[in-house]
């Protein structure tokens, strides 16, 4: 099909569940209809959730962008003549322009949503491999100096520095070592996790080659959520051409380095994200948390030293490789280096995956890229970090999102999720879910989370229906505290985030008087 014209249909899930496939099938035979030669591309999402299905049309002047596609507007766009880049009400003109793409500082997705993601011959023209290749050629010991002076810092939510991770295991001797990849993104509103997986498969399979030559680990296995159907076939079928193509196995490239890697589907629970709880999920056994110490960096897998990271982590490697630590350092602020993939999502207009360097602020990435709220109405709170993060109030969302900066108001930037609310909300009721969240996915481990969650929404709930309420606020900050301070886990003891943060910003939504003032909410 040399003279064909491109046209670039996703195949992430989220461009599925609204229709992509449908869209291609009908392209396809509208095409045929009409005798016109096209090749479908299914590449990955651009990350512009909004505008899915986007089509893109390889025109002369360039890729065009079209969305949202529905079946039905197909013949339209055919007749419209997208396939010469013309006007149509769903045009968005060259997507490289598009403003939200535009302003983003793409490293880790730089070819998310560009290719074919199983495409190894695209990949590697898009320099893929090229960290890799940089890594084989170099001893363990500079691979994880590289990384350390690079500032990476773990994207699954704690933020510890990833060199330093890596060095341990580098420097526990043993017979045999693992990487582990923690993709159970059970976040509320995160999805970048499952982008890259979907939409550049071997850049995670880079990043963890990387690691396993970085530590004198062989063996690698991907914990993906059982909720990603799409993502566990992409990676399934990525090992498998990786292998054909000699990028995995007992001969990496020729050079005489091994590494494999295996895809494990998760058992569904928010606690198997928890980096030893995954341990034992992957060993069989029922997601519980371990006390810690010993590290998973010393006694992992079967007990054996393993580095676990989270996929932003280890995707994020073979770029810091391939253009140096200094290049990737020069990105973000403080002790915040890099970049990170933003998801906006909730009550917001143009939800989607927005990567920035740290510094940007909540109110930029809300109104600048997200164009404010999708009911049109004002936001009032934003969870940032996932089911354990903070409710952030509008005072302060000209806090740059920085791991230090956001430490500092009680918050944290964990996995990068944002989740939008307007001003319907009802703060003292998302207060009462965290504790109900925590219920429902405790391991049961330690009593402050196992027993304080169940107490701590029937408090709440009391302080909702005005039962001695003054005694119950004060009662659900001590319980607060002991859950802080006494559970194992930052699940029992990262939950009173978003509690304490819902009562001390909101609090006429509890009926608590604001500014001196009795609330009339309640
Ligand atoms: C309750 C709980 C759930 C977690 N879920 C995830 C998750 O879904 N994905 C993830 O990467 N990290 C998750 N984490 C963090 C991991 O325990 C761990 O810090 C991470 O895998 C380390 O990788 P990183 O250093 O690359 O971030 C969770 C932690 C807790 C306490
Ligand atoms: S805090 Fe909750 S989830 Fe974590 S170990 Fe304790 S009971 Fe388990």
């Amino acid at each position: 099909m040399a003279d064909a014209i491109k046209i670039f249909v996703p195949i992430d899930a989220a461009a599925i569940a609204v229709g992509a496939n449908e869209v291609a099938l009908a392209i396809e035979q509208e095409a045929a209809q009409r005798g016109v030669a096209v090749q479908i591309v299914r590449n990955g999402s651009r990350g512009l959730l909004w505008l899915e299905t986007l089509v893109e049309v390889l025109a002369p002047q360039g890729r065009i962008a079209y969305g949202p596609v529905q079946v039905e507007d197909v013949a339209g766009l055919f007749e419209a003549g997208w396939l010469q880049g013309a006007a149509h009400a769903l045009c968005h003109g060259l997507t490289d322009e598009i403003p939200y793409l535009k302003k983003q500082q793409r490293l880790t997705f730089a070819r998310v949503g560009i290719t074919d993601p199983l495409d190894l011959v695209e990949y590697q023209a898009l320099g893929g491999f090229e960290g890799l290749k940089k890594a084989l050629a170099m001893p363990p010991e500079a691979i994880v100096e590289e990384v350390t002076q690079s500032g990476l810092r773990g994207r699954g939510g704690a933020a510890f520095p990833t060199g330093v991770k890596w060095k341990t295991v580098l420097n526990t001797p043993a017979d045999q070592k693992y990487i582990v990849c923690n993709a159970d993104e059970g976040d509320s509103g995160t999805f970048s996790d499952r982008m890259v997986m979907e939409g550049d498969p071997y850049c995670l399979i880079e990043g963890m080659t990387i690691a396993g030559l970085a530590t004198g680990a062989d063996y690698g296995y991907i914990y993906v959520r059982s909720e990603y159907p799409h993502a566990v076939a992409a990676l399934n079928n990525a090992i498998s051409n990786a292998h054909a193509a000699g990028w995995l196995g007992r001969d990496i490239n020729g050079s005489g380095r091994e590494f494999n890697l295996e895809v494990r589907v998760g058992a569904g629970a928010y606690i198997c994200g928890e980096e030893t709880s995954l341990l034992e999920s992957l060993e069989g056994k029922r997601g519980q948390v371990r006390a810690k110490p010993p590290l998973p960096a010393i006694t992992g897998l079967f007990g054996k030293p393993t580095v676990i990271n989270n996929v932003i982590s280890l995707a994020s490697v073979p770029i810091v490789l391939a253009k140096g630590a200094a290049f990737y350092r020069d990105y973000g602020m403080g002790r915040s280096k890099g970049t990170l993939p933003f998801q906006l999502a909730g009550n917001i207009k143009h939800g989607g995956l927005v990567e920035l360097a740290f510094g940007v602020t909540l109110r930029e990435l809300l109104y600048d890229f997200g164009g404010g709220s999708a009911s049109g109405r004002p936001l009032r709170a934003v969870q940032v970090g996932g089911p354990l993060g903070a409710y952030l109030p509008e005072s302060q969302w000209d806090v740059p999102l920085d791991y230090e900066a956001y430490v500092g108001i009680s918050a944290m930037v964990g996995h990068g999720g944002i989740v939008a609310f307007d001003d319907t909300v009802d703060m003292a009721r998302m207060a009462q879910y965290a504790m109900e969240f925590c219920a429902i996915e405790s391991c049961g481990k330690c009593t402050p989370c196992r027993i304080g969650s169940t107490r701590g929404t029937e408090v709440i709930d009391k302080i909702r229906n005005n039962d001695h309420r003054e005694q119950q606020v004060h009662l659900l900050r001590d319980l607060c505290d002991t859950m802080l301070g006494g559970s194992l886990c930052a699940l029992g003891g990262m939950t009173p985030y978003p509690v304490l943060s819902a009562l001390d910003h909101f609090p006429e939504d509890f009926g608590m008087p604001k500014s001196g003032q009795p609330s009339t909410r309640v």
